[in-house]
């Protein structure tokens, strides 16, 4: 193997097609696109041309295109056959989130991986946006104080549409809570630890194909604190700006937009340098904020080029399938959360 990991794309139509091929495998500098697979063979032809890579007619043509690794970006119900050739054919693979539509699925795709000896990373992105890797850096430095309170929020407008995977849990394993809530749940994870107990509503406020477009997480951390996710198919894209709220005992950080595909947002810390004082007037703006703008990076080229640098060095990649099998188990919660209108422990 060269310094440069060779990629093949599985759904290549998609995400794949407007980041993840142009601003990740294109650009990072130790990947090199090799091949892609979709089954639309015509999408799959332009993105071959676009791209200057081979386009292949099937999977199995895929594994035997001389590529290192692959990226998985097909509809959700596809990951588990698809990760498990790939594993059989002893390729590495970077599967989009969620990794499966269920916990007993994804850790079929854990186990198959470890078996056939290859890596399976978990497509958490947003991970590697550098306002997040700051805003953890003031949460892990004890610089926000006891972590108290969280909000995650990723919406959008999906109306619906004929054959939209996402819209029946039978292809999509559930709607926006699978879809855009797993992202928040993660960031969410990564900034506060694990989590410990879940309650959720779900609802079709406001379409009515199969899977939710509604729903809102409460979170209970190890660590005591807590947090809420929302997350909409029906709420216009333009009303929804991504909101980001991290608090503690010491101050918050505030960000809007840095939740997303973009590279970055707007993110302010508030913090405190002295809380040992009580104010009964409770007066507000006291503390300037210090505005969290680092180099902004991108997050498809940041996770290609960890991914690649993890199979070069043959060590787990950061996003690996742990973080994709504990977010199952979240989502999996949230759901029988919302069923039976319980809370629900996670063990
Ligand atoms: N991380 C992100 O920013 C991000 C954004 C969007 C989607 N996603 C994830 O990426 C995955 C795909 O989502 P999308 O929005 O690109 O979906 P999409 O429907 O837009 O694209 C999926 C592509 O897969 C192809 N396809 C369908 N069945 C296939 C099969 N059996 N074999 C090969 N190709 C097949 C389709 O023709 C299409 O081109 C999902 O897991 C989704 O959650 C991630």
């Amino acid at each position: 193997m060269e310094n440069k990991i060779k990629w093949g794309v599985i759904g290549s139509g998609g995400i794949a097609r407007r980041r993840t091929i142009p601003e990740g495998i294109i650009k990072a500098e130790n990947a090199v696109l090799t091949s892609v697979y979709d089954i639309n063979s015509n999408v799959n032809a332009a993105v071959a041309r676009d791209f200057n890579a081979t386009a292949v007619n099937s999977i199995e043509e895929l594994l035997q295109s001389g590529i290192d690794a692959v990226y998985v970006a097909s509809p959700v119900n596809m990951h588990p056959s698809h990760v498990i050739t790939c594993a059989a054919g002893k390729k590495h693979i970077l599967c989009e989130k969620p990794l499966g539509m269920t916990i007993e699925e994804t850790e079929k795709m854990i186990s198959v991986c470890k078996k056939e000896g290859v890596l399976l990373g978990t497509s958490f992105m947003m991970r590697f946006l550098s306002q997040h890797q700051s805003a953890l850096k003031i949460i892990n430095e004890g610089k926000l104080g006891k972590p108290v309170y969280g909000r995650a929020q990723l919406s959008c407008w999906y109306p619906p549409l004929p054959d939209a995977w996402r819209q029946d849990p039978v292809t999509g394993g559930g709607g926006s809570l699978m879809d855009m809530g797993s992202h928040c749940i993660d960031l969410m994870e990564m900034f506060f630890g694990k989590i410990k107990s879940v309650s959720c509503f779900i609802n079709n406020s406001v379409h009515s194909y199969k899977s939710e477009d509604s729903a809102v997480v409460s979170l209970f951390f190890s660590n005591g604190a807590m947090a809420t996710v929302d997350t909409f198919f029906c709420i216009p894209d333009n009303s929804s700006k991504n909101i980001l709220e991290l608090y503690g005992s010491g101050g918050s950080i505030l960000a809007k937009g840095t939740i997303g595909q973009g590279d970055s947002g707007e993110m302010t810390a508030y913090l405190e340098a002295d809380t040992s004082g009580y104010n009964a007037q409770q007066l507000r703006n006291q503390a300037d904020g210090v505005v969290i703008n680092p180099l902004a990076v991108n997050t498809y080229r940041a996770e290609i080029e960890e991914f690649s640098n993890a199979i070069l060095r043959k060590q787990e990649p950061k996003n690996n399938a742990s973080l994709g099998l504990q977010n199952q188990i979240i989502l999996a919660a949230c759901y029988e959360s919302a069923r039976s209108g319980r809370i629900i422990e996670i063990k």
